[in-house]
This record gives structure tokens, sequence and C-alpha cells, in this order.
């Protein structure tokens, strides 16, 4: 029932339909070699980030009406493209490559 998704020469990994990401405004991953990995639309514009906090690495968390990645532990903010809106954290959320084909949201790890 967990069978991995058939891997991609292109390196990227599907983490749902872009109806899924439409209708809930975000996507998590499954698949281990994204666990981090969180894919919002912010803006017209998708992103993917690693929502591991770049301040102490708590879990930050997506605020749809904010429309930023919130880190509970300290109150950092990041802005949906992963630069800070708000420390203590200084630098960005890692982002990584996302596209959307055949109506898959793909990500590449
Ligand atoms: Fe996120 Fe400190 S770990 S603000």
């Amino acid at each position: 029932s967990d069978a991995p998704p058939p891997a991609r020469e292109d390196g990227f990994i599907s983490l749902g339909s872009v109806e899924e990401l439409e209708s809930s405004g975000l996507l998590k991953s499954q698949d281990a070699a994204l666990a981090s990995v969180l894919v919002v639309k912010a803006n017209d514009q998708i992103q993917a980030l690693d929502t591991t906090c770049t301040h102490q690495g708590c879990t930050a968390e997506w605020d749809s009406a904010e429309k930023v990645l919130a880190c509970p532990c300290h109150g950092s903010k990041f802005n949906p493209d992963g630069t800070v809106a708000n420390g203590p954290a200084e630098a960005p959320l890692k982002t990584f490559e996302v596209k959307t084909e055949d109506n898959l949201v793909l990500v590449k790890p």
C-alpha cells in the first residue's frame, strides 16, 4: 500500500496533483527523501520549501492567513520564497526546484 511512486528519469518526485494543491493550498510529501518539504501556493507562485527552521531546527508551519511559514519555537517567520520575514532566524529556508507536469506537482530533492 505504501509502494513508492515510480522513479522519474528527471529526478523529480510527485507530491500530489495540481487540484490538491489548488484546493488545500499546500502539499506535503509522503516520500522519505522529501520528509520535511512543503509545497505552498502563494501569490500565484508554487514554492517548495524545507520547513526546518534555520534558527534552531524546529519545524515551521504554513500560516495560510498571513501567507508565511511560522516557527512555533521562537517566532521566526519566513516568506513563501523562503526569505526571512521575522527573526530570530537570519538565514532563509532551503528551497527546492518545483514544477508542474501532467497535472502533477513535482519537486527535486
Ligand atoms: Fe525556529 Fe528558533 S527554531 S525560531
